[in-house]
């Protein structure tokens, strides 16, 4: 089986595409799936955040970066596709560049995490317009915003209305809220997953990495809080 595709993407930087993609990846890695997550950003932070993990303690998801590929990058993903289950793409923070396009044209489901603020809602309008405009060459691409670094607040919820008013790219109502446990897994190397006292925050990523799983067809158990995926409702892994 090759693996499924996941693009994290935005023009706009700061709005959480790294956490999403190290904590996504984690969660998965942890349920026991092969992950990889392809650093696309030459800034190279997922890379480093992995570095920092103890021989002990590391990283759980793999991470390796292809940023100087640019969009070649596209060859060595699909060599390593038959390894994985999961591919994470981490785009840089750049719309024009030829990374997400490439990225999203191989993608099964692409995440524009924003901010519930209205420079990031004027923000993501582009980076929907790329996904539109890739799903005409990969139809079966699936897009969704996710709200990222939320917070209680007037603005947060009129910035959430108007991105929840689009049925084509839906905003999903699970997301990573503003918390310090995902600053502190950074710092240690690890996913919030690894953090003490970081209950909150691994609720909100399991609950997000269900949803994704969810999208691309697994079934996912809700008892344990784990999942087990099942492609088709057949294949337990
Ligand atoms: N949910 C969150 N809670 C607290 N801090 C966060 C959260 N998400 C991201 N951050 C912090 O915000 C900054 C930008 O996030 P990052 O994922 O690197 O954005 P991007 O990859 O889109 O540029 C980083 O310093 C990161 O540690
Ligand atoms: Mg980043």
């Amino acid at each position: 089986m090759s693996a499924r595709i996941i693009t994290v993407f935005n023009q706009k930087g700061g709005c959480g595409k790294t956490m999403t993609c190290m904590q996504l990846s984690a969660s998965l890695a942890l349920r026991g799936f092969r992950t990889l997550l392809v650093d696309m950003d030459k800034q190279g932070t997922s890379t480093i955040w992995a570095g920092q993990g103890g021989k002990d303690r590391s990283f759980p998801a793999e991470v390796v970066s292809l940023a100087p590929l640019r969009e070649r990058m596209l060859g060595e993903i699909e060599k390593r596709a038959e390894n994985y289950d999961f591919i994470f793409i981490d785009c840089p923070p750049a719309i024009e560049s030829s990374i997400p396009w490439a990225a999203l044209n191989i993608s099964d489901i692409a995440l524009i995490p924003v901010i519930p603020l209205m420079d990031n809602v004027w923000a993501s309008r582009e980076a929907k317009e790329l996904a539109r405009r890739a799903k005409t060459e990969n139809p079966d691409l699936l897009t969704y915003c996710v709200p990222s670094m939320s917070r209680r607040g007037n603005v947060f919820k009129a910035c959430t209305e108007i991105l929840q008013d689009d049925l084509e790219i839906p905003l999903l109502d699970t997301g990573l809220q503003q918390r310090n446990a995902y600053g502190e897994s950074q710092m240690f190397g690890l996913s919030v997953h690894g953090v003490a006292g970081a209950s909150a925050a691994v609720k909100e990523v399991e609950a997000l990495a269900d949803v994704v799983l969810k999208n691309l067809g697994f079934v996912v158990e809700k008892k344990s809080g784990r999942s087990k995926g099942a492609k088709n409702k057949e294949e337990v892994v």
